[in-house]
């Protein structure tokens, strides 16, 4: 028996040695010259779709930070409007709500304490009793712009001032604080239905400020604690994952007090992940998912309302930088450490190139001062924006890695494809691109995030099974790897774990007795250093 596996291994042997020589490789992997690896979404960083329940016990769960909210006067039958999106007067004198009457975002204070922006950024605000409430205040809002709601279950509401006096949209068109006296829920002038347009955001902050400090931190722990375990990396090691891509969010870097709202206690869960992942022989990809003030303002930036702050900012950009250099003296002399990715999608329309570059080359240099081998890794913008662009900046001579996300979703072009139309996109378009930025001297290629998920509604088995395969050999080819999104997902297609466990992912990775077979023989040109 010894000698079977001694001969095969010894043939296998061979046959990578004639992989390395011609392909590329990444340092530091075992037994698989690329990454082939799982992102830990969802963990780390909070995205309410991938896990709901996360939510369930917040109270007014619907008006959480970010949240999209219109008035309507029952009595005048208009809606409340900031005239010209925001920065003057208040009107409640229109019929059909678009922009300016829409009040993005909702920030909450507490479940009946909120402030209220405009399209433009300013808040509702209003100097005391007998005052017409306008659009004139600045961020951030204090006592003046903080308004107190109370909801009745039709989603009629009142809103009053710490006084204790009730705006009411008066005769002139106006929303004044003058109601006298307490207001049933009959048609009455301090009586406005409440529409919720949107309440899309579910990360870091909404949860933590939604519950509260200590009902959060409960909520959280036990999260960190269970939603991953090292029983998860011994179900990545068992299927010949090598890599996992961890999200992270800045607050880490002040663990155990971070910033409120955010809450500590994810620098020891990140630790226990580079214990499992040693244990198991996976190597590690911190990726900072969310940047202060927010480079994409979407939840899994951890944004407060839905804004992108981050480029507008130097402040946020120098915090940023802090966080990196945090991380990689945290974790570089780790052995499970194979890289760090400075910052995730950052917005294509809202961050301007120049001023990503200039941060990537400041966090790569970070990086160096700590290891001159540690992959530094560079994720493309997201929106309209070709990632060639970043083989052109120059970032750095070293071990760099341009990470492309590729999903067939997001994106009206994908609307009513195909199973076939989608895989000869993948053949097509995405194997083409992938082509050319191998051989474009610079960055390794990265597929930092891909699902087996599109929009066909009705795939059977077989067709995600074609459509998984597919995509698992065009993306094998990228000279960096890939790494999965994600590894748990209340939707089973996003489920790494489900689709193995039911076979609709097609995972042929080199086999377990291989890698173990290899692992503690120290063979040149295998294990890099
Ligand atoms: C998708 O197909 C439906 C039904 O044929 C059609 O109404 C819709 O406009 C299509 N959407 C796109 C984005 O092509």
């Amino acid at each position: 028996m010894d000698i079977v596996i001694c001969k095969w291994g010894f043939l296998f042997l061979l046959c990578c040695a004639l992989i390395f020589t011609v392909g590329f490789s990444v340092e530091g992997l075992h037994g698989n010259a690329r990454v082939r690896g799982v992102n830990l979404g969802g963990w780390l960083v909070i995205e309410g779709w991938i896990k709901p329940s996360l939510f369930d016990d917040i109270p007014n769960g619907d008006m959480l930070d970010g949240t999209e909210v219109q008035f309507k006067s029952v009595t005048l039958q208009k809606y409340v409007s900031a005239d010209n999106g925001g920065g003057g007067t208040v009107s409640v004198d229109r019929d059909i709500p678009m922009s300016w009457e829409t009040f993005r975002q909702l920030w909450r204070v507490s479940e009946s304490i909120f402030q209220f922006r405009t399209t433009g950024g300013q808040f509702l605000t209003c100097d005391g009793d007998g005052n017409n409430v306008t659009a004139a205040a600045q961020s951030p809002p204090s006592a003046t712009e903080t308004f107190y709601v109370e909801r009745n279950y039709d989603n009629r509401v009142h809103v009053k001032l710490k006084t204790g006096t009730y705006l009411q949209a008066s005769k002139a068109n106006q929303l004044t604080a003058d109601y006298l006296g307490m207001p049933g829920w009959d048609d009455n002038a301090a009586t406005f239905e409440l529409i919720i347009v949107s309440n899309n955001l579910h990360g870091d902050y909404q949860l933590a400020n939604g519950y509260g400090h200590d009902k959060a931190q409960e909520v959280l722990k036990k999260h960190r604690d269970s939603f991953i375990t090292i029983e998860d990396f011994n179900f990545l090691y068992r299927h010949g994952i090598n890599t996992v891509r961890i999200p992270v969010g800045w607050w880490i870097a002040s663990d155990p007090n971070p910033p409120p709202p955010f809450i500590g206690g994810s620098l020891e869960a990140l630790d226990n992940a580079f214990s499992w992942a040693q244990t198991f022989s996976i190597k590690c990809i911190i990726d900072l998912h969310a940047a202060p003030g927010s480079q994409n303002g979407m939840e899994h930036s951890a944004s407060r309302d839905g804004t992108t702050g981050w480029p507008t900012s130097p402040d946020y950009i120098s915090q940023t930088l802090n966080v990196i250099d945090f991380l990689a003296s945290r974790y570089t002399s780790h052995p499970s450490l194979l890289g760090i990715e400075l910052l995730n999608e950052p917005s294509a329309a809202l961050v301007p190139l120049d001023i990503l570059v200039s941060f990537y080359k400041q966090g790569y240099q970070i990086v160096r001062k700590y290891s001159s081998t540690a992959y530094v890794i560079f994720c493309q913008r997201i929106g309209n924006a070709d990632p060639f662009e970043l083989y052109q900046a120059n970032i750095g001579p070293v071990n760099t890695v341009i990470d492309l996300h590729y999903y067939n979703l997001f994106d009206t072009f994908f609307v009513n494809m195909s199973s076939v139309d989608n895989i000869q996109f993948i053949y097509k378009s995405r194997q083409t691109q992938l082509q050319a930025l191998n051989g474009a001297n610079g960055p390794l290629v990265f597929i930092g995030e891909w699902v087996n998920e599109w929009n066909v509604t009705s795939g059977s088995q077989i067709d995600y099974q074609d459509f998984g395969r597919a995509q698992l050999e065009v993306y094998n080819a990228a000279s960096f790897g890939w790494t999965y999104w994600t590894l748990k997902n209340d939707r089973k297609h996003w489920d790494f774990e489900w689709n193995i466990r039911n076979n609709y992912l097609p995972l042929q990775l080199g086999k377990l007795s291989l890698g173990l077979f290899l692992k503690g023989h120290r063979i040149l040109g295998f294990e890099h250093s």
